[in-house]
């Protein structure tokens, strides 16, 4: 039997219920590799006002989070809930690129669809890790923003690359070294390990961001390092990304130098 790309991806973003959406990221995952998913079609999406998220975590203005000082066991288990909560919200982050932009090839579904299956293994990770550590996700409340960029970019695809991918994710590959080092320091060995696995995952996810960023300019006739800026400029706070920008990273990610030099300067 055949599956719809877009049935998979709803069957994530309309439950409340965490189970379900992981069981059925995982089946897609299954179905994709035995080639029964059609990436055809579709009709119009729902609005993405219908996106359904659980009870749990509450969801708090950043401020109003736990101190995440990784020196203690109470630190980490906020650092790897604001983490796990990260994961989360990439899972229907990269389901929601799938289901709401429609017409594109079978490579832009499946690379995204894969993107959801990774995101959904490192949330896997990171529920296991808190597990040890006696505590699980929605135990603690949670940033209430990360779906905000998604609902700017709801109706222009490009913005959407521009945004989510290309900043939002992007900010992992300037983060999450920093944070490897400080559970490092502390002898968190099980935690360095997740996090290093998943960064590996992001640079991909960031370059498979880069490719269609770049793809969908050339399309519209723009020249994406001045979009970029552009998009940047528009819809973010004081109209620059955050420092530190990590360059190495970000290079393997599909940003180029100069590029970066010109975001440093916004
Ligand atoms: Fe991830
Ligand atoms: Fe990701």
């Amino acid at each position: 039997m055949v599956n719809s790309v877009f049935d998979l991806a709803s069957g994530c973003l309309h439950t409340a219920s965490i189970d379900q959406k992981l069981e059925s990221t995982q089946r897609a995952s299954e179905l994709l590799a035995r080639g029964q998913i059609d990436f055809s079609g579709g009709g119009e999406p729902l609005p993405i006002t219908e996106t359904v998220f659980p009870v749990f975590p509450e969801l708090v203005d950043p401020r109003q989070l736990p101190r995440r000082n990784v020196g203690s066991e109470t630190g980490r288990v906020a650092l790897l809930h604001a983490l796990a909560h990260i994961e989360f919200y990439a899972i229907h982050l990269a389901w929601d690129i799938v289901y709401r932009f429609r017409g594109l090839p079978a490579g832009f579904y499946k690379g995204w669809l894969e993107v959801a299956v990774e995101e959904s293994t490192h949330f896997s990770w990171l529920c296991r890790r808190l597990a040890q550590l006696d505590a699980q996700y929605g135990d603690l409340p949670a940033h209430r923003g990360l779906w905000d960029l998604a609902t700017d970019t709801c109706d222009d695809l490009l913005a959407r690359l521009a945004l989510v991918p290309r900043t939002m994710e992007a900010r992992g590959l300037d983060v999450t070294p920093g944070m490897i080092e400080k559970l490092s320091k502390v002898g968190d060995e099980e935690s360095v390990a997740i996090l290093q696995r998943i960064l590996t995952d992001e640079v991909g996810h960031v370059a498979l961001g880069s490719r269609w960023f770049k793809k969908v300019c050339y399309e519209r006739g723009l020249d994406p390092e001045t979009s970029y800026i552009e998009f940047v400029q528009r819809f973010l706070k004081g109209g620059k990304i955050r420092r530190p920008i990590n360059y190495a990273l970000r290079k393997q990610a599909g940003f180029d130098e100069q590029e970066l030099k010109k975001l440093e300067l916004l």
